[in-house]
């Protein structure tokens, strides 16, 4: 059992067992943050009685597992309540709109507010009576059409909320609009579809400020900010960046989806069905997504729990205006212990040191590194590569010249298991091109776990920035932030040795070439405090 539980998590969210899945309606509401959740309380694998969990904290690191908010008891959502968001009404306080599964297994959307707004913690939600809100519309099929957005304020007074569909062969963000937040009326065409992706799945659609690192909320619409547009299908989270045109219900991204690796994404790794909020005490947007398991369903249910949340990450447009950075939220900081430091060290070509001193299982490290010899990367003839090809091709054990360099993460001393999170360097057609892998060929000595390789290119120029790489490493989780948050990769890994104090922190350079640590943060993380109810199942 010691060893099964050597993949809880410290200092993620994560519910006491069972199955957890998409985050749902995270929201701040006067001075508590709120994160709901899919939840399944009767076992650890994906169940036909899904509910929404509730959890409320102050600082986003800190948890209260509250009593469920959702559960079915009524024909609109007897078989489920699936996925949806929190809006807060100008003066009137949060309103959740989610999907529930009805009597005859179709996806219909409903309405629930909380019992008693002076309730600090809104622990009971109450239904609207005349739930359903919103039916599938004429050719939608009945598991076509889910996951409510956030709403926000239109130009001409009107709420505006879309709903995850896939229709004549198109994934698509379909428009309702209400005058009141209780009646609501399709509009006529999608607000975006697309013939090149799967079926939207938690879409999700907001401002972002184009010169500055703010948030705004949702319904901000100005000459100072661009809409992002992100849907969720083929495992991943991917987005758009764009223009909002409201006169004329119309998303005009900047690039359309192409349905190859090009697409951006917020996550090249395990990051699904995430839902962004406005933080307004903070002034930030604040990203969370689910990070599933990669184990077998057998563990799974020996371990009896399976799912975790990502580190809320805030999220903001790139100086370029061509993507989204995303960083952990400032407040994880409260959770480092124990720190270790190193400046300016070479690491030699085919070279490896450890980093003492810290817990290496449950570790936040952050190493900056500059390239003396970059002139000498070798060259990469560049038109069309898949960055995860490329991963996959050459894990970290294949030497290169710039690379691979990078970390050694819950490795064990003789480093039969490891996961290597690295970047290469090399000389492209138009410059300088980084890539950032994680290896997970050698994560655990077991088989029965994936172990697929991920890849992304950074948009940066290392003749004019040092290359910088952040880890959360939390048991069975890595959350990877490289470029200073322009490349993410989180990974789920299963050490069978490399668990507890038996894990170690390793910084290595795999190439013919030497490069610096101009410099290295490491530190233990203490426990997130996560309470629950004595009647919490
Ligand atoms: C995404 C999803 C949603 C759905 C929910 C059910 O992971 O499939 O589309 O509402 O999970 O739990």
């Amino acid at each position: 059992l010691q060893e099964k539980q050597s993949y809880r998590t410290s200092f993620h969210f994560q519910p006491p067992r069972n199955w957890l899945n998409d985050p749902n309606g995270p929201m701040w509401y006067r001075g508590v943050y709120h994160l709901f959740y899919q939840y399944n309380p009767y076992g650890a694998l994906f169940g036909d009685f899904m509910i929404w969990a509730h959890s409320v904290s102050y600082d986003l690191i800190n948890w209260i597992h509250l009593n469920h908010a959702l559960c079915p008891t009524e024909p609109y959502d007897i078989n489920s309540c699936w996925s949806g968001s929190a809006t807060i009404l100008p003066g009137k306080g949060p309103v959740i709109l989610y999907t529930g599964i009805d009597a005859n297994q179709c996806q219909v959307q409903n309405m629930a507010m909380p019992k008693n707004l002076s309730d600090p913690f809104l622990e009971e939600w109450i239904k609207f009576a005349q739930n359903p809100i919103m039916t599938p519309p004429d050719g939608v099929e009945g598991n076509n059409f889910r996951d409510p957005t956030t709403a926000w304020l239109s130009h001409d007074g009107k709420w505006n909320v879309i709903i995850g569909s896939w229709n004549n062969n198109q994934g698509m963000a379909i428009l309702y609009q209400s005058e009141d937040f209780f009646n609501w009326t399709k509009y006529q065409d999608p607000l975006y579809s697309t013939e090149r992706t799967g079926m939207w799945e938690c879409p999700d659609f907001y401002p972002v400020s184009v010169n500055s690192t703010y948030g705004v909320d949702t319904s901000v619409l100005n000459a100072g900010v661009k809409h992002v547009m992100k849907a969720s299908f083929n495992s991943h989270d991917y987005y758009m960046i764009g223009t909002y045109v409201p006169e004329m219900e119309k998303y005009i991204p900047d690039n359309d989806f192409t349905g190859t690796g090009m697409d951006l994404r917020y996550d090249h790794g395990k990051f699904y069905a995430s839902k962004t909020f406005f933080d307004s005490v903070k002034n930030r947007r604040i990203l969370w997504g689910w990070v599933n398991e990669s184990d077998s369903i057998e563990d799974d249910m020996d371990k009896g729990w399976s799912g975790l949340q990502s580190i809320p990450r805030r999220i903001w447009l790139d100086r370029s205006g061509k993507q989204l950075v995303q960083w952990p939220i400032e407040e994880i900081n409260k959770l480092h212990g124990k720190k270790v430091t190193f400046l300016d060290k070479k690491i030699d070509s085919e070279s490896i040191f450890e980093v003492q001193g810290i817990t290496a299982a449950q570790a936040d490290v952050e190493v900056v590194f500059e390239l003396p010899e970059l002139q000498e990367a070798e060259f990469l003839n560049l038109t069309a590569v898949d960055p995860q090809l490329l991963c996959s091709d050459a894990n970290a054990s294949i030497k290169g010249r710039l690379g691979p360099f990078g970390l050694l993460t819950l490795a064990t001393k003789d480093l039969t298991e490891q996961t290597a999170i690295f970047f290469r360097i090399f000389k492209g057609l138009k410059g300088y091109v980084v890539l950032m892998c994680s290896d997970q060929s050698r994560s655990a000595l077991r088989d029965e776990v994936d172990k697929t390789a991920y890849g992304a290119f950074i948009d940066i120029d290392p003749q004019r920035e040092n290359i910088s790489l952040r880890s959360l490493i939390d048991h069975s989780i890595i959350e990877s932030f490289g470029g200073e948050g322009r490349a993410c990769i989180t990974n789920r890994v299963y050490p069978k040795l490399a668990i507890h104090e038996e894990a170690h922190l390793f910084i290595f350079n795999n190439g013919t070439l030497s490069v610096t640590i101009s410099s290295l943060n490491a530190w233990s993380m203490n426990k997130a405090q996560i309470n629950h109810k004595e009647n919490f199942i």
